[in-house]
């Protein structure tokens, strides 16, 4: 089944959390948001697929580390503690009247290519991770994140196809490198930010690719050797956090009025907001909007920051409630 995933996830957690689990045992076993897993199942030295640690739902995305083409969102459901009628509602509300057959297909395309031959598949493209991580590491200021991941906070395993590289040592900042990538080698990064980039690696990748980044962001490296980070306001994750005072359905529907960001504090958001990478929206509707976020958004966006759901690209103005 396809579905927009974020929404289909939050209803779900929703109704998770205000039944207290969708079954009559209460169980706190939850479910899990394996986005960028599709692929974990098929190799052993791959972190644990969540299905296999005992979850009793997960989420996938499989068009990001599988095959699939976009759009392409599942999830496992196992056991008996999920209600899946419950489940079918919550993806009822969300999904599409008119499934495109091709993104089946190439679903169940990459399931049986994963069976068939996935071990093989991904076991060469761990060895490829493992020496672009290996050369990409010997770039003067470079380091390529790897065991200091390990333990920090909740994570628990690492996938190595996933090459995040640090970059503040070099004076530049994430969004320079990959903006320079684009520009000098067509070469696109998916996540980058103020001091990292990530270069995720698959089974589509080979020696010519691999190549191609490591010969890039050596080139990059002489380049910019000079290199300066635009000045950015980072506040702890915590100063993020702003007051709900409305509904965000009120806030959403209600009156509202636009006014230009520098305005915004002080007044009730009626948008979302979302720098993506991390994907977490730092406003969402009905919230107190504050200057420590404005600041963030504002240094974040002139610094190269991406925020794709903002109702204006720039963010030079915000959706605020009226009055
Ligand atoms: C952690 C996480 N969850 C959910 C999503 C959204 O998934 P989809 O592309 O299936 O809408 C993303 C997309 O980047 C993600 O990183």
């Amino acid at each position: 089944m396809r579905f927009a995933w974020n929404r289909l996830e939050h209803q779900y957690w929703r109704h998770w959390r205000t039944t207290g689990a969708s079954a009559a045992t209460g169980s706190a076993r939850p479910g899990t948001a394996k986005a960028w897993g599709a692929h974990l199942p098929f190799h052993p030295e791959l972190p644990t697929w969540a299905m296999d640690a005992g979850a009793d739902m997960c989420l996938v995305s499989v068009h990001k580390m599988g095959a699939g083409f976009e759009q392409g969102s599942v999830f496992h459901v196992q056991g008996d503690l999920i209600d899946r009628a419950r489940l079918k509602l919550c993806a009822d509300l969300l999904v599409t009247t008119s499934p495109n057959v091709l993104l089946y297909a190439a679903i169940d395309g990459w399931r049986r290519q994963m069976v068939e031959s996935g071990h093989e598949l991904l076991g060469s493209a761990l060895q490829l991770a493992k020496h672009a991580r290996d050369e990409l590491g010997r770039i003067p200021g470079i380091s390529v994140m790897d065991d200091e991941l390990l333990g920090a906070e909740a994570s628990h395993d690492l996938d190595r196809l996933q090459v995040l590289l640090y970059v503040s040592a070099t004076g530049a900042s994430g969004y320079q490198v990959v903006d320079w990538l684009r520009e000098n080698r067509r070469i696109d990064l998916g996540h980058n930010d103020h001091r990292r980039v990530l270069a995720t690696l698959s089974i589509a990748d080979d020696d010519t690719t691999v190549g191609a980044l490591i010969d890039a962001l050596t080139a990059w490296r002489v380049e910019a050797v000079d290199a300066q980070a635009p000045k950015m306001y980072l506040p702890h994750p915590r100063e993020l956090q702003l007051t709900s005072v409305l509904l965000p359905r009120d806030a959403f529907f209600g009156p509202c009025e636009r006014v230009p960001i520098g305005e915004a504090p002080g007044r009730i958001a009626a948008e979302q907001v979302t720098p993506y990478p991390p994907g977490i929206p730092v406003i969402v509707p009905g919230e107190l909007i504050d200057r420590g976020v404005v600041e963030y958004l504002r240094s974040g966006i002139a610094a190269g920051m991406n925020v794709p759901d903002a109702s204006d690209p720039t963010a030079e103005t915000l959706r605020v409630v009226t009055g």
